[in-house]
Formats: C-alpha cells, sequence, structure tokens
C-alpha cells in the first residue's frame, strides 16, 4: 500500500521541523511547499539525507507549485510571517489573512479531501479563514494551539512537582491568545487534580496562577528570547501528534481549535475545545461542563476570537 502523502505549506522553521519529524516517525512521503524557491527544495535534499542514519523511506520533496500537493492525505499549514518582538498574533491579521487566501484555493484545487492542521497566526482566525477559503467540510479543517499550550502547561507542572511529564496531563481550551483558558481542575498529576495538589501542600495557589500566567505568555516568551522568530520544536511536535491521530485512526482526545456549532453554546465558530481526532478527522467535540469561573475565562476568550473574525471580514469583503 502506498504511504500516506503529508503536504506541508510553508517550509519555514516549524515546517522543515515538521518534515523531519514525519519522515523520522515514517508517517508517510513529504512535499514541503514553499514560496521561496530554492528553500523547499533545499529542507527536503537535507531530511533526506537523514534517511540512512535515521532508517526512514519516505521519500522528501520540495516545490513552488501546488500541483505537487495533489492528492495530499494530511496538508499542515504554517506559511505566512511568524510574531516579531513586540508585535502580538493580531498584528499579523492582515498579512496571514491574504497567504490563508491563496493557500485555501491551493488547497481546494489540489487537495480537497486532505486533513488540513492550520499552525499560522492568530490561528483561531486564521483557521476559520482557511477554511472558508478551501470549502473543505469543517470536520476537516482543524487548527493547533491547544495541544502546544497544554504541553507547555505540562511542562511548568512537573518542573513544579518534580514529576515525569508523561504524568502529567492538563487541558487548555479556548482561544490562541492572551486569553487561552488553562482549566486547572481538569487538569492533574496521574489523576490527582491541580486543586488536591494545592491541597496537599505540593505547590501554593500563588505559584499556580503564576504557572498559568506562564502558559498563557508561552509563546512570547520564547520569542523574547529568540528575538528572530517564534517557537517552532514543540508547534511541530504538536501538529505531528494531530496528524498521526488522524493517520492512524487514534481516536485520540487532544484539544484543538475546532468548528463549534452547538456545544459549550456556541452557534458555529472556530476556537479550542476538547476533540476526538480519529479517521473522519475530527469526530466528536467533548462539550465538558465549565464551572462559572472558568465559564466567565472561556466567554473572554470566545469574543476575542469572534473579535478577530469580525476583524478579517472587514479586511476581506468577500469573507462577510
Ligand atoms: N505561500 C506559501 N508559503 C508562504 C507564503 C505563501 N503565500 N507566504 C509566506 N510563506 C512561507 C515563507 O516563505 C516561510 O518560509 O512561510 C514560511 C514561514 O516560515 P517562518 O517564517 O520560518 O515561520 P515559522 O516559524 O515556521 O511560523 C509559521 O506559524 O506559529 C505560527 O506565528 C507563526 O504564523 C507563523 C507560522
Amino acid at each position: 500500500m502506498a504511504r500516506p502523502k503529508i503536504a506541508l505549506i510553508g517550509a519555514g522553521q516549524i515546517g522543515g521541523t515538521l518534515a523531519h519529524l514525519a519522515a523520522i516517525k515514517e508517517l508517510g512521503d513529504v512535499v514541503l511547499f514553499d514560496i521561496a524557491e530554492g528553500t523547499p527544495q533545499g529542507k527536503a535534499l537535507d531530511i533526506a539525507q537523514s534517511g540512512p542514519s535515521e532508517g526512514f523511506d519516505a521519500v522528501m520533496k520540495g516545490a513552488n507549485s501546488y500541483e505537487d500537493i495533489a492528492g495530499a492525505d494530511v496538508c499542515i499549514v504554517t506559511a505566512g510571517v511568524p510574531r516579531k518582538p513586540g508585535m502580538s498574533r493580531d498584528d499579523l491579521l492582515g498579512i496571514n489573512l491574504k497567504v490563508m487566501k491563496s493557500v485555501g484555493e491551493g488547497i481546494k484545487q489540489h487537495a480537497p479531501n486532505a486533513f488540513v492542521i492550520c499552525i499560522t497566526n492568530p490561528l483561531d482566525a486564521m483557521v476559520w479563514a482557511l477554511r472558508e477559503f478551501s470549502g473543505l467540510p469543517h470536520n476537516k479543517v482543524v487548527g493547533m494551539a491547544g495541544v502546544l499550550d497544554s504541553a507547555r502547561f505540562r511542562h511548568f507542572l512537573s518542573v513544579e512537582f518534580n514529576v515525569s511529564m508523561r504524568d502529567v496531563t492538563a487541558f487548555v481550551l479556548g482561544g490562541h491568545g492572551d486569553t487561552m483558558v488553562p482549566l486547572a481542575r481538569y487538569s492533574t498529576v496521574a489523576g490527582i487534580p491541580l486543586p488536591d495538589l494545592v491541597a496537599m501542600g505540593w505547590t501554593t495557589q500563588e505559584r499556580m496562577d503564576g504557572i498559568i500566567q506562564r502558559t498563557r505568555d508561552g509563546g512570547a516568551e520564547i520569542v523574547g528570547l529568540l528575538k528572530t522568530g517564534s517557537a517552532f520544536y514543540a508547534p511541530a511536535t504538536s501538529a505531528i501528534e494531530m496528524a498521526e491521530a488522524y493517520l492512524k485512526d487514534q481516536k485520540r482526545l487532544l484539544p484543538c481549535a475546532a468548528y463549534v456549532d452547538g456545544a459549550f453554546g456556541l452557534n458555529g465558530m472556530y476556537v479550542g475545545v476538547p476533540t476526538i481526532i480519529g479517521k473522519d478527522g475530527i469526530e466528536r467535540i467533548v462539550d465538558i461542563k465549565l464551572n462559572p469561573d472558568e465559564q466567565a475565562m472561556f466567554d473572554k476568550s470566545v469574543d476575542a476570537v469572534k473579535g478577530l473574525v469580525a476583524a478579517c471580514k472587514g479586511i476581506d469583503p468577500s469573507l462577510a
């Protein structure tokens, strides 16, 4: 049976890391697409040459034409401009909206059956626009944010408690921005919820609040340190986890920016919620109960996403 085909739209920092991970994990053959000539070809060749040592057979190809993504099973979109220091995700809106238009049209024409994972920021608005421009079914277009935000939260918690990251689960919902909602009550060390760990004296509420804020600022902290770009290792790993869930029909429960119509009291918008990912893409939205405080934070985040979508409609009237 032929290997699955994975198209990476954008061959920058995240795109290159995605290609390397997809190859090492043998998820399928990879096409790296970019408007920059030479970049996708150079990265594809470089990664292919790691094959003998890594022991993978996946084919790596670089491309500047959308025809090369034809028939892709998965498309992961990082095309666009990343945040620079001092620039908010929202500043990126105008530039990256135009990029989503060309990418959406390319996918519509050449890979209409793909599972599409958007990473480009500002995430919740870009995944919505990409869905609109591509016309693909809502369950096949999803944004990567919650897996990354939760991974950041899990990392900080594992350091705080001095326990393995494998035993820390965490949930971050809402939009991928300053208003994201890390849910302490649904985050655990091997099933023990964070509020219980505070009560057990493993940490203080003050330190928990600090970790929650650091999670919210997780992307900005790395932008501030790198100075010339934004995070790429963990974002790539997070998207590969989602692609693998789809390709292997794993039915993983992962927080993603998914189209929510009915659940959480929302009618038809993209925002970070718990989902099940399997062979049909987003197979289910997991409509967990929020307490009044959590609901208030979630509502605020939903409003922030709605504001971004309204701004997109203002910039491109074809989206209104
Ligand atoms: N079509 C295809 N590729 C494009 C287009 C386009 N219209 N416009 C830009 N690109 C390419 C650039 O040439 C570049 O190679 O997108 C790539 C982006 O790569 P980087 O600048 O290295 O950005 P990266 O760190 O990979 O982040 C990509 O993900 O997390 C988000 O905020 C981040 O929006 C940014 C995206």
